[in-house]
Order: structure tokens, then C-alpha cells, then sequence
């Protein structure tokens, strides 16, 4: 067991000409020390910077090819139908033949791609990149057998195992196109997003593990499945092996399948084009339906690793711990793709951060010597409230990077992340980026010096700008919309079925650039500090949700006339769901039905949404075209001003 180690508080030297930032720099600065930028790959960050700048293509030709393609692409960026911008086109090439294939033609093969530990601490897994490949075969094998071609839609609904990897995986190989919706949704979530893309296949477990309580996650995904008629078959991995029910001819037991001559250790990679589609993932927009974000074989590959080389300055002999969801972009760009493309090895874990108790998180660093620990600021705020009592009794020393990503984090936790975790050795890195981004945009690497609360600047090749309602760039300090100038190769393709709405979200406001939705400023330095979104966005804890999918689900029950939802601040998760309810006449808003509603609304769309508070009013503010003035609403709650009135229905 871990043994109690006092905190060694030798500070290292700080290197303060570091490539990495203007000479004079303004306002709380941690600059990188010598041991960090001696060990860093890169130690030029102005140099690559401004050769990028100048010459965007070149750069990222000079990227892809570290990497392998069957047949090589004509034009690196091709902008004649922007914003359908393509990247390698004519390319030929397959993601996974670059996570997994490559690699096992060198001494990589017997590398540990990944290291799995399941959430109650009793099962351990590690598979080499030759056992991954194994395992990615044979799923292949196994939906392909079940009818699965090219272009088609898997739609993957799963707990944190290596399996959901392997499906993925699979996916790709046999350029099927994968959907994965978080384990954490439930069925009217699920069902949306099985019905949107049509999908033909449904990869899920009987159930998952959370804070040691069973989710039954088949139950959940028939109620939804029986609403999906394109959903032709259902592959269960045996996860939980509580009784689940079974549909004869539809549902498929993995552990059986694997049994048969069907499924094939060894599998070929399909040849895909650049820009085939590789997954598409619902995210939530401004308005309406979640939207299916759609990325490629090609580009998002270069980006993903691209960025996780240079941001994580990823080694051989790095241990990398993504403690995200694979269900989210997080974890498709950062567990499951990135860490493979760099040949790394990537620790998954099942569990939460605080169950069995808040020292798990720091017990597994120890346990498998992570070097490297990317996560979002909630867990951070999260685990600081249980004292530096549970990470003092583990030995941390192996941490030499940290990260965080999802929402803005606060000096208070950047500092503690810093001190009590890393040891004031590990520089932090803030990674700002978007399902749509599909790898970080805005961040720092190893040897720029730090903000806390920054994510210092763009990456390599891009530009990003401050703007004002008409799209002229702002000043220095002051607030505006963030927009990106630049393309950049892991960038969405489209919004799958709908490119209207492609062109309608992200390029039209600000013609030419690209509008990311989010609020910030840029400082004297050029260092971005993001403030939050700017549309009907929250994010809980990280996660990514949309009011209009919370009011959908309070809809459904029987008592609601009409809700608005918003994210208010909350001290742990960042933002947190509050909902005003309007009734239906004669019906009494007592506790008890508010608590029900609450209830409902996790029950329909999933755990992470359910609402904070539900307040019953009898009227809601409402512009005279009939829209709903969250705003309004917002300002309200925190008895905060509520602004300009005059478009109030009265
Ligand atoms: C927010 C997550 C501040 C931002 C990868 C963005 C951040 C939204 C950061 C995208 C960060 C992400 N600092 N805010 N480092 N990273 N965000 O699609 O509002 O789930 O627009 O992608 O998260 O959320 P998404």
C-alpha cells in the first residue's frame, strides 16, 4: 500500500527566456522550468510558430507525413468550396491502419497500448498494440458478419471498457462510421441520436459500473431500440452478467460470437478516401435537436496527432491517463485516437473520481506510474474539497505533465492542481477546443510560460480574433466572441445530413471566419481567457447539454405546460441546471412534483442533466415574437441587472 510522503516543496528554476512567450509579460506568470523545457521534444515553440504561420500547408503536409498513407494526397487544403474545406484529398489512407497496423511492424508491437483497472479495483487488463489489433479484428470480423458495410452507422452505447475502444476501432477499420452516445444518457437521448443517423448496428454492454451501483444499460438501450426501426442487430458485451432480457435473431452475445469461425484474429484495414467520414457525435447546439458533428479518416487524424505529440510532448515511455469519457470528443481525440497515432500507452479506467473514496484517482497514479493526467477542471474542484489529505498519501512523483479541458478552470484550482498535484513541477496545460474542433485549438506546450486560466494562444497554423457583434476586432482586455480565421485539419466536415446548418452555425455570422460560440478576451500578451459560451450551451461538469434538450424532456411529462431552462454557476460543476416550469391549469407545484420533474429529466435524458432546481412561476419573459428571454431569466435568479427590456411581451 501507499506509504504517507510529506510534499517536497524544492522549487525548480523557472527558465524565463523560454522560446515560448513575449519578452515582458504581464499579470501571475509560471514560467517553465530548465528541467522541463530540457526534456521537452519541443523546445522552439516561436520558431515552429511562426514557420507555421507563414506557411500553413506546409506545416501540416510536414505532420502527415510522419504518418502512413496507402496512396499520397494531391492538394493539402483544398478551399474552393469553403466552408467545405478538405483536407488530403485524393489521399488514400485508413485511421486505424495508423493507430494499430503501423505499429506492429516495429518493436511497438509489444508495446502496452492500453492499461485498463475496473472500477471496484478486482480486474486488471493491459493489451500490447499486437493483442489490440487482435481484439479490433476481431470485432471487425464480427460486424462485418452482421451485415455492417462501408458508410454505414454503428451506434455504440457503452461503460468505460476496453470494448468500447475495440468498437470503435472496429468501426473505422471496416470504415463503417461510428456514433458513440455517452453511457451516462438514457433512453430519449439514446433514441435520438440511433434514429438521426439510422444506424443498421447497436454495440452496447448489459450494464456498467457507477460509484459501484449497476446501470443497466441494455435495459435502457431496448426501450429505446424498440423505437428505432433501421436497427437491424444489437451486439452485447458481457460487462455486469445480471439477467438482461434477449431478443432472439436481433441481439447478438459478443462472448459467443467470438467463439465462432466468424471472428478473425487477423482482419484487413478497408482503404479509405481522406475525407471519408469516421465518426459522427451528437453535440448540442443553440437550438433544437443535438447535432451529429462529423469528422474524417484523414484530416482528424493529422490533428489529433499533431496536437498530442507537440501539447503533451508524448514519449515512449510516457504512461497517459485521459481520465475522460470515451463517449465524448475527449475521448474519442485523446483516448482512444491520438495516444494510438503516437504510438502511447493510454491508461482507462472504469470508475468515477471519488468512488470508493477521493484518494482513487491519486491510488491509480501511483499504482501505474502515470506521467501525464488530463482532466477537466470540475474533477479538479471536485477532489481539491476533500483536502490534500487523500493525494498526500500516494506518490505522485511520476506526474511530470497536467491538463485540463472542457470548461474555463479558476486560478484557485489551476493552483492547487499545480501545487498539490503537481508538485510545482508539472506545467498545466489548458487545452480549449470543441467537438467540432476535434483536437485543442487554443493551448499551450511545455515550454510556453502559463496563466492560470489561460489557455495561453492558438496552435500551430491558427489564428484566433476577438470580435463584436458586427465582427470588428475589439481591444485588448475587452469581452467578445471568439472567432478562428484559420482552417485546420481535424475541423468538422459538416453537420451530417444537414450542411445548411453547417454553413448557418459556424461560417455565416462572420463571413470567412469561423464562430466557435464561446465568449472571451485576449490580453497585452495575446493570451486568450475564455468566459463561457455565448448560446443556449451549458456545460455540467464538462459535459456538453443544451437547455432545449432539457425543456424537451420536461415536456413529456404530463404536468408541464412550458419550461425554460438555464445554466446557472455552481461552485463544483462549473454551470448547473435550473428550470422554470409553467403548469398545467390545476395543477399544484408542490415540492413533491418538483422533485418528480427533476427525476424525470434524468431519467429521460440521463443523470448528468438532471436539473439543479426546479422553480414553478406562473408566467415566463417572453419577447414579443414569442421567444423565451433566458437571459432574462438568468439575471434574474442571480438578482443580478436585467438589461435592455424593450423587446418584453409587456
Ligand atoms: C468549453 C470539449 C475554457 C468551451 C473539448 C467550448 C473550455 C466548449 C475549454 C466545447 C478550456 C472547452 N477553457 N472553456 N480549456 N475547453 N471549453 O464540445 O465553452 O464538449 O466551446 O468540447 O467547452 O465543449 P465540447
Amino acid at each position: 500500500m501507499a506509504v504517507k510522503k510529506k510534499t517536497t516543496k524544492k522549487k525548480s528554476t523557472p527558465v524565463r527566456k523560454a522560446s515560448g512567450g513575449p519578452k515582458k509579460m504581464h499579470g501571475e506568470v509560471f514560467y517553465p522550468s530548465k528541467e522541463v523545457v530540457a526534456q521537452a521534444n519541443l523546445k522552439n515553440w516561436d520558431a515552429l510558430a511562426k514557420s507555421a504561420a507563414k506557411d500553413l500547408q506546409g506545416f501540416w503536409a510536414k505532420e502527415a507525413k510522419e504518418l502512413e498513407w496507402f496512396k499520397p494526397w494531391k492538394k493539402t487544403l483544398d478551399d474552393s468550396k469553403k466552408p467545405f474545406f478538405k483536407w488530403f484529398a485524393d489521399g488514400k489512407v485508413n485511421i486505424v491502419h495508423n493507430c494499430i497496423d503501423r505499429h506492429l511492424k516495429t518493436s511497438r508491437r509489444n508495446k502496452l497500448a492500453f492499461i485498463w483497472e475496473s472500477e471496484d479495483g478486482k480486474e486488471h487488463r493491459t493489451y500490447s498494440y499486437y493483442a489490440l489489433n487482435r481484439e479490433v479484428s476481431r470485432m471487425a470480423s464480427i460486424i462485418k458478419s452482421l451485415g455492417v458495410k462501408k458508410g454505414d452507422r454503428v451506434t455504440i452505447y457503452m461503460g468505460r471498457i476496453p470494448e468500447i475502444v475495440f468498437a470503435m476501432l472496429a468501426c473505422a477499420k471496416v470504415g463503417a462510421i461510428h456514433s458513440v452516445v455517452f453511457g451516462g444518457f438514457s433512453v430519449d437521448a439514446l433514441q435520438g441520436r440511433i434514429e438521426d443517423s439510422a444506424s443498421k448496428l447497436v454495440i452496447i454492454c448489459d450494464g456498467s459500473y457507477q460509484n459501484g451501483k449497476l446501470i443497466e444499460l441494455k435495459r435502457i438501450a431496448d426501450e429505446a431500440i424498440v423505437r428505432c426501426p433501421s436497427v437491424e442487430n444489437v451486439l452485447v458485451v458481457r460487462r455486469t452478467s445480471h439477467d438482461v432480457p434477449f431478443q432472439q435473431g436481433r441481439d447478438h452475445w459478443y462472448h459467443e460470437m467470438l467463439e465462432t469461425p466468424i471472428a478473425k484474429e487477423r482482419f484487413p484495414t478497408e482503404v479509405m478516401d481522406a475525407e471519408d467520414p469516421l465518426f459522427i457525435l451528437y453535440t448540442s447546439g443553440s437550438t433544437g435537436k443535438p447535432k451529429a458533428i462529423l469528422h474524417t479518416h484523414g484530416g482528424y487524424m493529422v490533428g489529433t496527432y499533431s496536437t498530442l505529440k507537440y501539447v503533451f510532448d508524448i514519449k515512449d515511455e510516457d504512461r497517459w491517463w485521459c481520465a475522460a469519457d470515451p463517449g465524448w470528443i475527449t475521448g474519442h481525440s485523446y483516448i482512444v485516437y491520438g495516444p494510438l497515432l503516437n504510438g502511447a500507452t493510454s491508461f482507462l479506467y472504469e470508475g468515477g473520481p471519488t468512488f470508493p473514496n477521493p484518494g482513487r484517482w491519486w491510488q491509480l497514479i501511483e499504482r501505474y506510474g502515470i506521467t501525464i493526467l488530463y482532466t477537466a477542471p470540475t474533477a479538479i474542484r471536485g477532489l481539491m474539497r476533500f483536502g490534500e489529505e487523500w493525494p498526500n498519501q500516494f506518490d505522485l512523483s511520476s506526474l511530470r505533465l497536467l491538463g485540463t479541458v472542457g470548461e474555463p478552470i479558476n486560478p484557485e484550482a489551476w493552483k492547487w492542481y499545480f501545487t498539490v498535484i503537481g508538485k510545482e513541477k508539472c506545467p498545466i496545460m489548458d487545452t480549449w477546443w470543441q467537438t467540432e474542433t476535434g483536437m485543442f485549438m487554443i493551448t499551450p506546450t511545455p515550454v510556453v510560460p502559463l496563466k492560470p486560466g489561460s489557455g495561453t494562444r492558438p496552435f500551430f497554423g491558427q489564428e484566433a480574433e476577438i470580435v463584436d457583434e458586427q465582427g470588428k476586432p475589439v481591444k485588448d482586455n475587452e469581452e467578445g466572441y471568439l472567432v478562428l480565421k484559420k482552417p485546420w485539419p481535424a475541423m468538422l466536415r459538416t453537420i451530417y445530413k444537414d450542411p445548411d446548418r453547417y454553413v448557418s452555425q459556424y461560417w455565416s455570422k462572420y463571413p470567412g471566419r469561423y464562430m466557435t460560440g464561446d465568449s472571451a478576451r485576449r490580453d497585452e500578451d495575446g493570451y486568450f481567457w475564455i468566459i463561457g459560451r455565448v448560446d443556449d450551451v451549458i456545460k455540467v461538469s464538462g459535459h456538453r447539454l443544451g437547455t432545449a434538450e432539457v425543456e424537451s424532456a420536461l415536456i413529456t411529462h404530463p404536468a408541464v405546460a412550458e419550461s425554460a431552462a438555464i445554466g446557472l454557476p455552481h461552485e463544483i460543476k462549473g454551470q448547473a441546471i435550473f428550470c422554470f416550469v409553467l403548469l398545467k391549469p390545476n395543477i399544484n407545484g408542490t415540492p413533491e412534483l418538483a422533485e418528480e420533474l427533476r427525476q424525470h429529466v434524468a431519467k429521460t435524458m440521463g443523470a448528468i442533466a438532471r436539473p439543479e432546481e426546479v422553480r414553478f412561476v406562473d408566467k415566463l419573459p417572453k419577447t414579443r415574437s414569442g421567444k423565451i428571454m433566458r437571459r432574462v431569466l438568468k439575471a434574474r435568479a442571480q438578482g443580478l441587472p436585467e438589461g435592455d427590456l424593450s423587446t418584453l411581451e409587456e
